[in-house]
């Protein structure tokens, strides 16, 4: 129990002239027993009770009640000292009568004390077995003046003030301290209440005597305490709504289970979370994932079941659980099965057949998959994207097909990240979900249509997800977990292989398919297109037969194409009129021959790449390789009367295409003596090259040799034979240099009835490529120089032409 303390609140003395007249004061001696006390301060005119325990201290009450009931109370320095010396205990206290003493049953005191008066000890005349001091009483300082009076006042206001906001001062105490008209008193009183004050600031209070200093430095203080309220009032007032906050959500959290429950929705609510838990557990994930996806459904538990974030949640949870993680189907790379279904799916391909089993072959000693990514590079509709399927048929693995033309952002690849809003994996990604297994053939459609801007590169996410290198660690922006890819066969396909970005193309093997001959489009035609076409349209070949001879007119007369995905539109055109009349019941057997064609499909639409019908001057037939092929055109050079020999192109012509005229130019010009030119034909002609339009050259120096042609043949007079096409690039001196798609281009000169090819030697290697039964009806020249090209394409002489002679 703590001793010599305060244990109520104090109840300072009411003014003389509210209470009722009292017995006269005793007087007090200058020799007093001495209370030291702990912790606080003691005033005159003050009326308070005090607990006494210290054996010493009982001793001087019990000394002082005999004689003057009068007793010193002065503040020990420390608060902790049991038995202070006197040198421990300040030199002013307050004399106090004592009023009333109750013996608590413990053994210790409870006394009723009233202040009296100041006084300063000057002397210790004993220290047992009780103090006892001999000092002199200390008159109060009562003079008042204005000064004084303002003080008073603005210390009350202050006090006032501290009172209405704190709250360890009882309203009653304005009241008390209201009625104090001694300045001096004041002080006391007041701080006396600011139970919160030090002892040594309080000790210092007690020996201020003059009223007037007393309450400025009570005014100090006061200020300070106000300070003091304010800031107190301000952290009571955060903590209090930061604990209102988490309360109100606790109870509207509390009141909306208790709805939910109400609505039989919670029960749904735990159904859906079990659901996830049950889907995480089934679809074996790797560790990392798995934890992933539980954090994700721990969020989403939390959170109300109509959070806008919760459908995030849901979306990215269901994407977690329906990816076959570790769903695979099973291999069967059995190179003789595998033969069979390319076969039974594609008609011819051999080369490409062979390929793709050796392929197969070495996967399957290797044990793995793994490998270079097959590209398979053609013209349209020569079946690239179907014999992908025909590999997965092959194997028993799934398939899926994307498209990458036109992709120009990264994230259509990789994915968004979740913080946009409607973000989803990326294509690689929903292609693995919709194939529902982690090893599916997985083909990339015209890579070379991909493109790239400003939203990201996407072929450097596609180099991530081919490189079998790191592919089994892809990382969608979407997924956040890496995927492995490294199961999946990938199969690229192109038209071109050019456009293709070098570091892709350096991770793929190349296959080539070049276009068809017309007779493997009839044989494509007869065996698969058409038995197809039947089915898919509700016929049987009872209902409907298409001669031989009409294919090939809808292949002649109806397709421009190295593929045959526009002969099947048309037979399918084909087979939709003939359903229709069936179904109408009008006719039961239909046999259409190549008469029936212009009926059914109208007139002829492609009139390409025919033979001249006689030698022409200054007009000489070059053969191109385009998107589509392979094509036959005619390069036509006139001349004008003009000068400098200025160079005029027209049609369609890249720049590679001028920059070969010019070179072919220059080469005709160090020959005209050669050519029975004179030495400045050139300073009185102008010069037009033309290149019709009706294909666009991919590669244009090919038609170098031709240009050379047409021009020797415009300026000499002599003409190109009608027989003869020819391709290659030229140098300024004449030099012939090797170029692509021979074979693309020998097939067209062949479907145009031309017989006689000028290629350049150089690409001797790829007259192999060549189908045997076209090679048998072809002439192929191979040619090093233009002077060789000149005898074989143009007539011995030129043909008197009157135009001619009056420019030469
Ligand atoms: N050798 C073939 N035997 C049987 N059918 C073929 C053959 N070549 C192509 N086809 C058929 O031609 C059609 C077009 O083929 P596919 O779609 O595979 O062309 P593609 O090479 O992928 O063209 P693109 O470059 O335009 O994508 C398909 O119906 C396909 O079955
Ligand atoms: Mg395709």
């Amino acid at each position: 129990m703590t001793e010599e303390t305060q244990i109520e609140a104090p109840k300072p003395r009411r003014p003389r002239r509210a209470s009722k007249p009292r017995q006269p004061r005793l007087p007090f001696p200058n020799d007093l027993p001495l209370l030291p006390i702990r912790d606080n301060v003691y005033f005159p005119n003050l009326i308070f009770p005090l607990f006494v325990g210290r054996e010493k201290s009982m001793r001087a009450l019990e000394e002082t009640l005999e004689t003057h009931r009068h007793v010193l109370l002065v503040s020990q320095r420390q608060i902790d000292l049991e038995d202070p010396e006197p040198s421990d205990l300040y030199e002013f206290g307050a004399v106090a009568e004592v009023l009333q003493i109750l013996k608590v049953p413990d053994g210790t005191m409870r006394v009723m004390l009233e202040g009296v008066s100041r006084f300063r000890v000057t002397k210790f005349l004993q220290t047992d077995p009780c103090f006892m001091v001999r000092g002199v009483p200390i008159s109060e300082d009562k003079s008042k003046d204005l000064e004084r009076e303002a003080l008073m006042r603005s210390c009350m206001g202050q006090f006032e003030n501290i009172v209405n906001n704190g709250r360890n001062i009882p309203p009653e105490a304005i009241l008390n301290v209201m009625n104090i008209e001694e300045p001096g008193r004041l002080a006391d009183h007041i701080a006396w209440y600011l139970s919160g004050l030090r002892v040594d600031v309080k000790q210092e209070i007690l020996e201020t005597l003059s009223s007037k200093d007393r309450l400025e430095k009570l005014g100090v203080l006061l200020n300070k305490e106000a300070e003091i309220i304010e800031v107190q009032k301000n952290i009571r007032s955060r903590v209090e709504k930061e604990v209102g906050d988490n309360q109100r959500e606790f109870i509207l959290r509390e009141q909306m289970k208790a709805i939910q429950q109400e609505l039989g929705e919670r029960d749904e609510r735990m159904g859906e979370i079990d659901e996830y838990r049950q889907k995480i557990e089934e679809c074996a994930m790797p560790e990392a994932v798995a934890e992933r996806a539980n954090k994700e459904l721990a969020r989403l538990e939390k959170m109300p079941y109509a959070a806008p974030d919760g459908v995030i949640v849901r979306t990215y949870l269901d994407w977690l659980t329906t990816l076959p993680w570790s769903k695979a189907s099973k291999d069967r790379i059995d190179i003789e099965a595998a033969k069979a279904t390319l076969d039974a799916d594609h008609y011819g391909l051999p080369k490409v057949k062979d390929r793709i089993l050796e392929f197969l072959a070495v996967r399957k000693l290797t044990g793995t998959l793994k490998g270079p990514i097959l590209c398979f590079v053609g013209p349209p509709g020569v079946g690239k994207t179907s014999i992908g399927r025909s590999i997965a048929r092959a194997l028993d693995r799934k398939f899926h097909r994307i498209s990458l033309g036109g992709v120009r952002d990264e994230a259509e690849i990789r994915g968004h990240r979740r913080t946009y809003v409607g973000a989803l994996p990326g294509r690689i990604i929903q292609g693995i979900k919709q194939a529902g297994t982690r090893n599916p053939v997985f083909m990339l459609d015209e890579i070379d249509k991909l493109a790239s801007d400003f939203r990201g590169d996407p072929s450097s996410a596609l180099l991530e997800a081919l490189d079998t290198e790191q592919n089994n660690e892809f990382s969608d922006h979407y997924l956040e977990v890496p995927f492995d890819l490294s199961d999946v066969m990938f199969i690229t396909t192109a038209n071109l292989l050019d456009p293709i970005p070098p570091a892709l193309r350096d991770r793929m093997e190349v296959i080539s398919f070049s276009g068809y001959i017309e007779d493997e489009k009839a044989e494509i035609a007869r065996q698969f297109l058409i038995p197809k076409l039947l089915n898919d349209h509700g016929l049987t070949p009872e209902n409907l037969q298409i001669q031989d001879n009409a294919v090939r007119r809808v292949i002649r007369e109806h397709t421009r194409e190295a593929g045959v995905r526009n002969l099947e539109r048309e037979l399918a055109a084909i087979c939709r009129k003939v359903a229709r009349q069936v179904a109408e019941e009008k006719v039961d057997r239909e046999s259409i021959s190549d008469d029936d064609i212009q009926e059914y499909l109208g007139r002829r639409r492609y009139h390409y790449g025919v033979m001249e019908e006689h030698d022409q001057v200054g007009a000489a037939m070059g053969l191109v390789y385009t998107e589509f092929g392979g094509d036959v055109i005619s390069i036509e050079v006139s001349l004008l009367r003009g000068k400098d020999g200025r160079l005029t192109l027209t049609g369609q012509l890249g720049d590679v295409m001028k920059e070969s005229a010019q070179a072919a130019l220059s080469y005709i010009r160090s020959k005209a003596r050669y050519l029975n030119l004179s030495d400045d034909f050139y300073e009185r002609t102008e010069i037009h090259v033309h290149v019709p339009a009706g294909a666009v050259p991919k590669d244009g120096p090919s038609a170098g040799i031709t240009i050379a042609t047409a021009l020797a043949s415009a300026l000499t007079g002599r003409a190109v034979r009608k027989e003869v096409a020819m391709t290659g690039e030229i140098t300024l001196r004449g030099r012939v240099l090797p170029i692509g798609g021979l074979k693309e281009k020998v097939l067209a000169a062949h479907r145009a009835g031309i017989r006689t090819v000028l290629f350049p030697a150089e690409n001797d290697k790829d007259v192999d490529d060549i189908p045997q039964n076209v090679r048998d009806e072809m002439c192929m020249v191979p040619v090093r120089h233009m002077d060789e090209v000149l005898p074989r394409a143009l007539e011995e002489r030129a043909e008197p032409r009157v135009e001619r002679e009056t420019i030469a």
